[in-house]
């Protein structure tokens, strides 16, 4: 279930693609219910839409706990381009790629 220094774990994967998939999801029934004009329609959406981008809310809550409390991430892959593991560190460290030293 957990990560190993050189791989996820089965809880990080499952996090990240329910995630992923119920973002998309959520994108996807947010626009339509925006440009809805039959509002029973509309609220039929809503009912899939707003429960939904709950369990995001309680999902992300789970992964910091995840995160913070259980697991530890896997090393960065040895050999990865430059540009990747820029990239990488602005999304997920970006006080460590804008810091001056
Ligand atoms: C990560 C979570 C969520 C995402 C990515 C998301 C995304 C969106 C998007 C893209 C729209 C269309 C916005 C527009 O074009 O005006 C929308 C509409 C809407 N969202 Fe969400 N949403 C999320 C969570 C929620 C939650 C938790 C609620 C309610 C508690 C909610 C309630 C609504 C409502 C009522 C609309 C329709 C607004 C309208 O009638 O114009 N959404 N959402």
């Amino acid at each position: 279930m957990k990560s190993t220094p050189t791989q996820y774990g089965s809880v990080a994967i499952t996090i990240h693609w329910l995630s992923a998939i119920f973002i998309l999801a959520l994108l996807g029934s947010g626009f339509r219910a925006a440009s809805m004009t039959d509002s029973a329609a509309k609220e039929e959406i809503l009912m899939f839409h707003v429960p939904l981008g709950i369990v995001i809310l309680l999902l992300t809550l789970l992964r910091m706990f995840w995160w913070w409390r259980v697991d530890q991430k896997p090393r960065p892959v040895d050999g990865d381009p430059a540009w990747q593991r820029f990239i990488a560190k602005a999304i997920h460290e970006p006080d460590r790629v804008y810091r001056r030293s």
